[in-house]
């Protein structure tokens, strides 16, 4: 079974490009999300998770999906996990989960996709980042022929820091910048609830006509990369940056 969460479209790209070489159909994980439906899921597939990377790890909100949830039926477990630039050192982590879980770490894939953390840095332009999406092209092929053929993939190159970032500035940085307090709607909104609808968290309503955030932010650049007024704001970070969705789903 693959799964997948997604933010801005990119791992759901990828989720959808393995699926169509393995002849599987990847599932959102967002309708659990939202609900908080941690019930067993089954399957007789190898697992496949396929998510961002949030600080050099996978996205806290995934890992403890899945630490909550009962794998039945297949025991292999391969985690594809795209990002802006590198994974750090997210193998460890992915692999101590399935260890806890009892089920088999078949290693992790890292595929660079156009950066969407908006939040903080730039968004590439659409011709960039259909430059650097058929870059990925293939790194995702090659991962998804040794998900088909049952191979494990190969283990992650780590730049010296790896470590340290998907540890101690993984903490530090959902300590202070996974929130939601900044977000913000200006006049350009036009009431069209997109916002709300395609939040994998469900978290945020509409109250007169304007977005409302509820706390549970994991700051996956949703609401304000789909606005199609760009009537959102993230405190002054977000001001005049290109906003992205990822071209080709
Ligand atoms: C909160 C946040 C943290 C991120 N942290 C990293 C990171 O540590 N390393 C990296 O290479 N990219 C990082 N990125 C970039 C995303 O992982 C990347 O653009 C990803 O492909 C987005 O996937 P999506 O479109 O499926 O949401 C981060 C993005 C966000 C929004």
């Amino acid at each position: 079974m693959i799964l997948f969460f997604t933010g801005t479209g990119n791992s759901e790209y990828a989720a959808r490009r393995i699926g169509r070489a393995v002849g599987e159909t990847p599932v959102s994980l967002a309708p659990r999300l939202r609900t908080g439906d941690v019930s067993p899921l089954e399957s007789g597939t190898p697992w496949v998770f396929c998510a961002p990377t949030y600080a050099w790890r996978m996205p806290r909100v995934v890992s403890e999906h899945i630490a909550a949830t009962e794998l039945r039926g297949n025991k292999d477990v391969y985690f594809v996990l795209t990002c802006g630039g590198d994974t750090g050192n997210a193998e460890k982590y992915c692999r101590r989960l399935c260890e806890e879980k009892g089920m088999r770490f078949r290693g992790l894939a890292p595929i660079v996709m156009p950066e969407n953390y908006i939040a903080m840095f730039s968004a590439p332009a659409e011709d960039e980042a259909r430059r650097v999406i058929a870059a990925a092209d293939p790194k995702i092929d090659a991962a998804a022929e040794l998900i088909r053929s049952g191979a494990d993939l190969p283990p992650v190159k780590k730049s010296p820091l790896a470590g340290l970032l998907s540890a101690a500035v993984n903490k530090g940085f959902y300590a202070s910048a996974i929130k939601d307090s900044k977000y913000y709607s200006t006049d350009a909104c036009v009431s069209c609830g997109l916002c709300a609808e395609s939040c994998p968290l469900g978290n945020i309503t509409m109250k007169d006509g304007r977005p409302v955030w509820g706390g549970k932010c994991t700051q996956c650049m949703s609401c304000i990369c789909r606005c199609p007024a760009e009537a959102i704001e993230f405190g002054t970070k977000s001001a005049g940056k290109r906003r992205y969705v990822c071209p080709e789903v």
